[in-house]
């Protein structure tokens, strides 16, 4: 997996909403979280979110995505080498623990489990969390409706196409995972003509070519519907709610799940 995100890494700056959280989606995090006086962990190194909290520890697995995306250590914050799933933090001592697309990096069901309770073993018994989501329908969507969707200039960004394409395709409960090859793929099969996405909608090859590489990633992301998240972190945290992030594109299907009340 770390090998995926470096890739990525190399385009990083061609990214956009919705992968990217856009400044909207990072007020949701400070409005349903109130992080202002919060020491916060950072599942992942979203340059984006990095500004929030008194204090931050952002945790990742990936060397490269630190040096990288990483805006830096500060006197108040710092990102370290580490696994969300073993977070290196005492049990029950953490205000605040955010995340930034985190469960769809998760390609298991029992993996997304694993990280509710690794939450909810590190907050404090006020803690709370707050994951943005990209959450699939609870029906793939049609692919033929994407196609025409995107070509009649009803997407926002390249990015947003991606996410759609993926919804056409994820597997069944309880997983619901699509190895990220297979939306490279469908990409392919939906719109063999670049030239022609790019002139009907002004996106640019370059962008495009982000789509590229995911050919030969190993990785799986899954798109679980927003009701089977709340549902499985249920198990995790005796309070459980969805919060919207804004208007902008796909915003609906990208919310913020807050989790309080972790079951120690
Ligand atoms: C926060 S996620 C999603 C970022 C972005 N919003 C997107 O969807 O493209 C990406 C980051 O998660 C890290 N990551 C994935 N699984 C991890 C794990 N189990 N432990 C620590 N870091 C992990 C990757 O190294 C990468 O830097």
């Amino acid at each position: 997996m770390t090998d995926h995100w470096n890739t990525i890494r190399r385009h990083w700056q061609l990214l956009g909403p919705p992968l990217r959280p856009p400044a909207e989606a990072v007020e949701a995090y400070e409005s349903e979280l109130d992080l202002s006086k919060a020491h916060v962990i950072l599942l992942g190194v979203t340059p984006e979110l990095a500004g929030l909290g008194t204090t931050m520890t952002a945790v990742d697995e990936s060397s490269d995505m630190i040096a990288g995306i990483w805006p830096g250590d500060t006197a108040f914050r710092k990102a370290i080498n580490g696994d969300w799933l073993d977070l290196p933090v005492p049990n029950a001592s953490v205000d605040a623990v955010i995340g930034d697309g985190c469960l769809s990096a998760l390609g298991l069901s029992t993996a997304r489990r694993a990280l509710f309770a690794a939450i909810a073993g590190v907050l404090r018994t006020d803690g709370r969390a707050g994951l943005r989501l990209f959450a699939g329908p609870e029906t793939p969507d049609d692919p033929a409706a994407v196609r025409a969707l995107a070509l009649s200039g009803g997407v926002s960004t390249f990015h947003e196409l991606k996410w759609r394409i993926a919804m056409t395709a994820t597997g069944d409960a309880p997983d619901h995972a699509i190895p990220v090859r297979t939306i490279a793929e469908r990409f392919d099969a939906l719109f063999p003509d670049r030239n022609e996405l790019s002139a009907r909608t002004g996106w640019g090859l370059p962008t495009i070519g982000t789509i590229d590489v995911y050919r030969n990633s190993p990785a799986i992301y899954t798109f679980a519907p927003a009701t089977t998240l709340v549902s499985e972190a249920g198990a995790y945290f005796g309070d459980v709610r969805i919060a919207l992030t804004g208007s902008y594109g796909l915003a609906e299907r990208c919310p913020l799940l807050v989790l309080r009340a972790p079951r120690h």
